[in-house]
């Protein structure tokens, strides 16, 4: 074992001609370049034992030695658990869609994936009492550090770049366009890395850097835990931090690094915007304060920017606001009877249209519809459309005359043709309201194809036809299930900080009111054609009839589509150009990568899962990673790729 850890570090310490001998592509675990068992055993004693051998979650399920019949039982609930999910170092929110359908008698080929309900690494009992085929890591990460330091961050990084490999980051797995896994890959969890929250009555800027101008409050947030964990500290201090609507997102990870929005982030702003300033380990290994006063550019990138894209954020001081009274409304109606879908889809056009001034009077909230839901919606009503929106500072009666207009061209339909329910509730403070009516806790582990759109005023108002036109295709028809997921909240701060020199999220969100999400799943043991169908309807039916409303805005890149063929321009804007500068100034070698992120265009990912610079190498036969059924229209994006 030591001469091992002291062979590694040798190894390790000498200056490595990178572009001299590096392959274009990222070593892959089955190369000689790849370290070798006892190198990795090294490097995990240099890490005190940090390092974790990733082993798929439904191994369990599968024959050989780890086969164990209850705990592959019980991971059909767990894998649904966000919780769960969280805490083992490869499960995903959004599992691939990779391994085909189990087919007990036709199934022999071996499983590539981690897990997937009902697929060939699903935890399913099969009538043997084992599935079929046998389970391997495919394409997520062959190692995990555990990292509880900074250092240990680091460490990875450092061998990560040394050694060519793939890196992936994760927190908490919640990603939903596969940017928090990868092909033959080390992988930095931060989950663990937890050095405390510290709560500042009044914000003491590091290096007195006075240039955010916030004197209020502010949270230091020191790794990488999630929103439940800050939340009852923000209650208990009066004061309201914008983070995710579901208590289960990361704080600085993805959610942040994407933009973040949040019940309140109409009336305090994007969850990057709340970044006072941050603590990133670059892909140098070194370790930096990023604020408006030193390493700038990092602080640019890192606030919107994207992911895992520029470096490893390990700590973060985020603005607290104080907290306010809230009054609700929550509102849903339904057609009575089929023959009124006209009039539901009436209705839903007013309210789309009555957004803007509503949020321009103070509004914001959450709201989905459906033709058909699984569950009921409204009432005992399957297709319905519901929200919950809410007025901080104001009370019931202010809220209720707020919306009054709108009521007034809804009431025509109110007992004749649709059944209407409207609630109005009123909060003392926002986390009363939180844990109300917001606090989502959904199910995970289930694959879906989703895209989405920012509308603005002139999307949402300008052209009553147009609006729709696009909202006839959204619905879709009532066999395809497909949910829209209105995130209205935009205008308010949003729009206000315009202004802020060191914004990297996508400009667009400054005009955007509504970032709606059209989303749709497919039936259990679906065959490739039906899954593949679902997808390009949803890009190119349903996204792209968004897209021709609102042609100049572009999409919230956290809840995307991941085969966007315009992916570049709609997640990331007129910010492109000065983020594609960034990446390239402080990680020229691509030590970071992630499919979608800045850079992440200038590779391709072979049929093995590989990745590998274009232009050189093994040529540019595969895709931009997508690890689902894309299409056959051609043009990277939409080209199909199977993880191995
Ligand atoms: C249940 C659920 C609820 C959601 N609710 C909301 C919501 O209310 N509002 C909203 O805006 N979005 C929401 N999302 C979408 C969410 O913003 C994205 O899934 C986001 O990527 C999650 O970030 P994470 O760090 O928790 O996840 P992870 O999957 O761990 O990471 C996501 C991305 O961030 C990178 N990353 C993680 N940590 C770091 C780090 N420390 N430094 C650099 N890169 C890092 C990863 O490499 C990956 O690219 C939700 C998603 C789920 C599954
Ligand atoms: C790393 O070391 C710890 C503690 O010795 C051990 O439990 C773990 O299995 C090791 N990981 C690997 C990949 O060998
Ligand atoms: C789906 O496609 C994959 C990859 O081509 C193939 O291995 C699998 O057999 C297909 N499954 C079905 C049900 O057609
Ligand atoms: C499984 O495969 C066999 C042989 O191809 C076929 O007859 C059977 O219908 C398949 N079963 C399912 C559920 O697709
Ligand atoms: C798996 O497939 C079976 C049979 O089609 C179905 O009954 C079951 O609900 C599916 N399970 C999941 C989790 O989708
Ligand atoms: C799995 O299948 C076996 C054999 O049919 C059965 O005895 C067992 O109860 C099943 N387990 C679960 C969790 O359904
Ligand atoms: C990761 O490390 C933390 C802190 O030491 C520990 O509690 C947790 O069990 C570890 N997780 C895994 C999967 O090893
Ligand atoms: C929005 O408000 C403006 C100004 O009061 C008004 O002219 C317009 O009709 C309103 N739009 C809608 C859809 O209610
Ligand atoms: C609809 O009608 C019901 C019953 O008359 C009434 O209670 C409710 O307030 C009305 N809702 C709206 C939004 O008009
Ligand atoms: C788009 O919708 C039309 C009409 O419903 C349908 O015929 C077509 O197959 C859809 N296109 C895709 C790519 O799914």
């Amino acid at each position: 074992m030591m001469f091992n850890f002291l062979l590694w570090h040798a190894f390790a310490l000498v200056p490595l001609p990178v572009q001299a001998w590096h392959s274009n592509c990222k070593c892959d675990p089955a190369e000689t370049c790849w370290p070798s068992v006892s190198q990795w055993s090294a490097f995990n004693h240099s890490l005190g034992g940090k390092l974790i051998a990733d082993v798929p979650p439904a191994l369990p399920c599968y024959p050989g030695p780890a086969f164990d019949a209850e705990l592959c039982a019980a991971l059909d609930k767990e894998l649904t658990d966000q919780t769960f999910v969280s805490n083992n170092p490869i499960a995903l929110s959004y599992p691939t869609e990779s391994c085909p359908p189990v087919n007990a008698t036709t199934t022999k080929s071996p499983c590539t994936i981690g897990y997937e309900q009902n697929s060939s690494c699903s935890s399913i009992n099969e009538t043997a009492s084992q599935a079929v085929g046998t389970c391997s890591i495919g394409d997520q990460p062959v190692y995990t550090i555990n990292a509880t330091e900074i250092a240990d961050v680091a460490a990875g990084i450092n061998l990560a770049r040394q050694k060519n490999i793939r890196l992936v980051v994760r927190n908490t797995g919640h990603d939903i366009l596969r940017r928090s896994t990868g092909y033959g890959s080390l992988q930095i969890w931060i989950r663990y890395l937890r050095r405390g929250i510290i709560f500042q009555q009044r914000y003491e800027p590091t290096g007195h850097c006075s240039r955010s101008g916030w004197t209020g409050s502010s949270f230091t947030i020191g790794g990488g835990y999630t929103w439940e964990d800050v939340y009852p500290l923000a209650a208990a201090n009066n004061v309201v931090v914008v983070g995710g609507g579901t208590p289960s997102v990361g704080c600085l990870g993805g959610w942040m690094q994407g933009g973040g929005h949040s019940p309140s982030t109409h009336d305090f702003g994007l969850g990057a915007d709340q970044v006072l300033e941050a603590q990133v380990v670059l892909a140098t290994g070194k370790i930096v304060t990023a604020n408006a006063c030193q390493n700038q550019d990092i602080f640019f990138a890192i606030r919107g920017g994207g992911p895992s894209s520029y470096g490893v954020v390990v700590e973060t001081v985020i603005k607290a606001h104080p907290t306010n009274s809230v009054a609700a409304q929550v509102f849903g109606f339904a057609p009575l009877t089929p023959k009124d879908m006209p009039a539901f889809m009436d209705a839903v056009s007013i309210v789309h249209q009555a957004y803007p001034n509503l949020s321009d009077s103070g509004f914001s909230g959450y709201g989905s519809w459906s033709l058909y839901s699984p569950t009921p919606l409204v009432g005992n009503y399957n297709t319905g459309f519901r929200h919950t929106i809410a007025n901080f500072g104001e009370t019931v009666a202010q809220a209720e005359a707020l919306f009054a207009p709108t009521a007034a061209k809804l009431h025509k339909y109110n007992g004749t043709s649709l059944y209407m329910e409207t609630k109005y509730l009123s909060f003392p403070n926002y986390d009363t309201y939180y844990h109300a009516l917001s606090d989502v806790v959904i199910p995970v582990g289930q694959s879906a194809a989703l895209g989405s759109r920012f509308l603005d005023r002139q999307a949402l108002t300008a052209d009553p036809t147009a609006l729709n036109t696009m909202l006839e295709t959204i619905a879709g028809t009532p066999e395809q299930a497909t949910s829209n997921n209105i995130v209205f909240v935009g205008g308010g701060q949003v729009f206000a900080d315009a202004s802020d020199p060191y914004s990297g999220v996508n400009p667009a969100w400054r005009q955007t009111y509504v970032h709606n999400i059209v989303a749709r799943g497919w039936a259990p043991g679906s065959s490739n054609a039906t899954i593949q169908a679902v997808y390009d309807d949803v890009t190119y039916n349903k996204t792209q009839a968004m897209k021709t409303l609102a042609p100049d805005t572009g999409c919230y890149m956290n809840e995307a589509d991941r085969f966007d063929p315009d992916y570049l321009q709609d997640f990331y804007g007129k910010n492109l150009g000065r983020l594609e500068e960034v990446k390239r100034r402080y990680d020229p070698d691509g030590v970071f990568y992630c499919p979608t992120c800045v850079g992440s265009e200038e590779y391709t990912v072979q049929a093995s899962g590989q990745i590998c610079r274009n232009g050189h190498g093994r040529g540019a036969s595969g895709n931009r990673e997508g690890g689902g059924w894309g299409s056959g229209h051609g043009g990277p994006p939409s080209k199909r790729y199977f993880a191995r």
